[in-house]
């Protein structure tokens, strides 16, 4: 069967962001967040909530890890809140802040789970998104303190680092559409800020190097294929354009060490980024021990204004304003989030990177990928979810089945619990485990069961 086939040594491990989980927000000197700020503005949140208390994770750490050895991954994924450990961004850390994620790794380690660190998972303190946040060049100096002070004290017993999560969403949601914190609508003037990130990125990797980390060191990248709706020449334009703000831009960089050659068009757009200094992109360019592809779904692009029939998504709002949009894929089944289920295209994903990529490309491991449900739950709190144990198949065996010229290590399942999925709220459940918003009791999912089955039966 399915474990039978997973190569020996494919690492199997569930990822987790802070800012989703903890709640905690005015506990032990934490300082506020541009989501702290961004989600108490009036209709920013679909559901009207809050990440205040979340999954109260802060508190309930030691039974979420017990819940992990229980399920058996080898590793968890997890992000290091800025705002607790460096409260304003700039001077001394806070000790507590330290201490807590000291306890949550330590307790891991008694798991037998390795820890993988996550330096950015978008909670980027409020006096630094005051000041302009990654529109700003001197944030990613600021972030390569941060990334010292997390490197100082955690460098000893995490496994693996990854520098920042989803460059490309924080630009695009974040800067350019406003759907997601700082909710600006800068539109193509936010560029800079893929540039900041970047440069953030490779800082990041050289500050943990200079403190002498002992675990490996990535970035983590969300990767969409995209495909032209209509084979005309205009369609198939936007797709190269949708595929260079999407992907590219922020993949090139890091392996290529240079930002993609851009249409003619569509110069203009990109000076920005056609203009950077060489110096920079050598310093985004440090070469990486591992590279974190976070997959969900292909795109697929349609020429004009979004009309009736875009799916009903945060991605289909996040090119509203562009001549083109993302199109419903009809043949393939969704997800809660309206998001074709389609693990070919994670194999189309790998095939992406090793042609664009070859030769430059480290280990790759999935650092996320799962589905949002509209669970149904029994009264016993308990929830029958085959869909997602058949997503996770799928996709698993996608990715230990490979292809020619990427060395896949491992996936990362997004999420252990359901949890404060950003705009959606509390909408959209990705978890293994439920949780009651109410009681905050965890209850394993089917899911959860079928990957613990899995997990046992490896030899
Ligand atoms: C990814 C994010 C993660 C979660 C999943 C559903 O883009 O990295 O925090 O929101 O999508």
């Amino acid at each position: 069967g399915f474990s039978a086939t997973m190569p020996r040594g494919f690492e199997i491990g569930v990822s987790t962001a802070a800012f989703q989980i903890e709640g905690a927000v005015r506990d032990d000197g934490r300082g506020p967040s541009t989501w702290d700020e961004f989600m108490g503005q009036p209709g920013r949140i679909a559901d009207g909530s809050n990440a205040s208390v979340a999954t109260d994770h802060y508190h309930r750490y030691r039974e979420d890890v017990a819940l992990m050895k229980e399920l058996g991954v080898d590793s968890y994924r997890f992000s290091l809140a800025w705002p607790r450990i460096q409260p304003g961004g700039v001077g001394g850390p806070n000790r507590a802040g330290i201490q807590f994620y000291d306890r949550l790794i330590d307790e891991l380690l008694a798991a037998g789970i390795k820890p993988m660190a996550t330096l950015f998972h978008w909670d980027m303190p409020e006096p630094l998104q005051h000041r302009g946040g990654w529109m700003l060049r001197d944030t990613a100096s600021r972030f390569a303190d941060f990334a010292i002070i997390a490197g100082e004290a955690f460098g000893d017993r995490v496994d693996k680092w990854v520098t920042i999560n989803e460059p490309t969403t924080v630009t695009l949601n974040g800067y350019a559409l406003g759907i997601h914190a700082p909710g600006a609508t800068l539109m193509f003037d936010s560029l800079i800020s893929a540039h900041h990130q970047l440069l953030g990125h490779g800082l990041a990797v050289q500050a943990l190097r200079s403190v002498g980390v002992k675990g490996g060191i990535g970035i983590s990248n969300v990767h969409s294929p995209v495909h032209p709706a209509k084979d005309n020449m205009k369609t198939r334009a936007y797709a190269e354009l949708f595929d260079i703000i999407h992907n590219r831009i922020f993949a090139d960089p890091v392996l290529l060490g240079h930002y993609p050659k851009f249409p003619l068009l569509s110069r203009k757009l990109f000076k920005p980024l056609i203009e950077v200094d060489a110096a920079d992109l050598r310093t985004i360019a440090q070469p990486l021990d591992f590279y974190g592809l976070n997959y969900y779904m292909p795109s697929r692009i349609g020429s004009g204004a979004p009309n009736d029939d875009a799916t009903p998504d945060g991605s289909a709002e996040s090119v509203r304003e562009l001549p083109f949009h993302l199109r419903p894929w009809p043949e393939f089944p969704t997800t809660g989030f309206g998001w074709p289920i389609a693990p070919e295209f994670l194999t189309e994903t790998l095939n992406d990177y090793a042609t664009r990529y070859e030769g430059v490309l480290p280990p790759v491991y999935i650092t996320e990928g799962g589905a949002s449900f509209d669970d149904v739950v029994a009264d016993d709190g308990s929830v029958d979810d085959a869909n997602r144990a058949s997503y996770l198949a799928d996709h698993v065996s996608a990715a230990f089945a490979g292809v020619e010229g990427v060395d896949v290590r491992g996936y990362y399942v997004w999420t252990l619990l359901d949890n404060w999925e950003w705009a959606a709220g509390f909408e959209q459940r990705f978890g293994l485990i439920h949780v009651n918003d109410q009681t905050q009791e965890r209850t394993p999912k089917r899911s959860y069961h079928w990957l613990q089955k899995v997990l046992r039966a490896r030899t």
